[in-house]
């Protein structure tokens, strides 16, 4: 059964579709079988992974307009579902009980296909996200390291200590991942406490590996490329292979302890 994992983070531009996409990509190397999910009416993820001009996407996944085997879209670099213009009206239009587990049903007859399912959410807290949330077996934050980054994911613990509470109580809160990491820019001790008081209160941790900030992964995705083939010796490729080590070390030791 596919183990579905969520990159989220309120805050903008701090690298969910980055880190979704360089952990789809890691993962179909290291041979595991995966399907990456656009829950994001702006379509990043989409653009760079040229799936776009599909017949049905996410959205019609989420309204039940289409089944998620229809939905998927075979490609040399995995599966994927797209991002569809939808997505932006559907905090007004799923408006019924039951409304966050859309995507959690949708997604039951296809989970024994995979090893893995990664959804890439949108900027907000809304629907689309509760729905990612409430189907995730975890949650990857990515953050920046700076205060009004941190101070973000205040907000988004409460909106996850909601969905544990109604609809998703083993949901785990699998790390904190500091992207675009300037190494000229030394961590202050200000900062570094402020990072570990952020894990503490949300019973997580931090990543060891910090992903760097690279022109690699910018040109990678204009050229429409997984970052691993544009630049598999760039620092942000090697900082996100060290990132799903660490990642899959920890899974592993979370199915051995239950
Ligand atoms: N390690 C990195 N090095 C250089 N540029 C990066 C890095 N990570 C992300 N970026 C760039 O930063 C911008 C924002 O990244 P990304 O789109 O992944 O963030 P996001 O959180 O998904 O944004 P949004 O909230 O708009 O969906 C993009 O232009 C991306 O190319
Ligand atoms: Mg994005």
């Amino acid at each position: 059964m596919a183990h579905i994992i969520c990159v989220a983070n309120q805050k903008g531009g701090i690298g969910k579709s980055t880190t979704a996409q360089a952990l789809t990509a890691g993962l179909l190397m290291k041979e595991h079988r995966t399907l990456l999910i656009d829950l994001d009416a702006q379509g990043n993820t989409t653009y760079t992974t040229r799936t776009n001009n599909t017949i049905y996407t996410s959205y019609e996944l989420l309204t039940g307009k289409s089944t998620a085997i229809e939905t998927i879209i075979k490609t040399e670099q995995g599966d994927f579902i797209s991002s569809g213009n939808g997505l932006s009206k559907l905090d007004l239009e799923l408006n019924t009980i039951g409304k966050e587990y859309k995507l959690k049903e949708a997604l039951e007859p296809v989970k024994k296909n995979y090893d893995f399912i990664i959804l890439d959410t949108p900027p907000a807290l809304g629907i689309l996200t509760v729905n990612a949330l409430t189907a995730s077996d975890s949650l990857i934050i990515p953050a920046q390291a700076d205060i009004y980054s941190l101070q973000g994911i205040g907000q988004l613990i409460e909106t996850v200590n909601v969905v544990r509470q109604y609809c998703n109580p083993d949901l785990i809160i699998n790390g904190i991942l500091l992207t675009r990491h300037n190494k000229r820019a030394i961590l202050s001790q200000d900062m570094t406490e402020m990072i570990e008081d952020t894990a503490d209160q949300l019973n997580t941790f931090v990543y060891k590996t910090m992903i760097r900030e690279g022109i690699a992964v910018k040109e990678a995705q204009a050229n429409r490329q997984d970052l691993f083939s544009y630049a598999l010796k760039s620092n942000a490729a090697q900082d996100y292979l060290s990132f799903i080590d660490e990642l899959l070390e920890r899974l592993k030791g979370e199915c051995n302890n239950g």
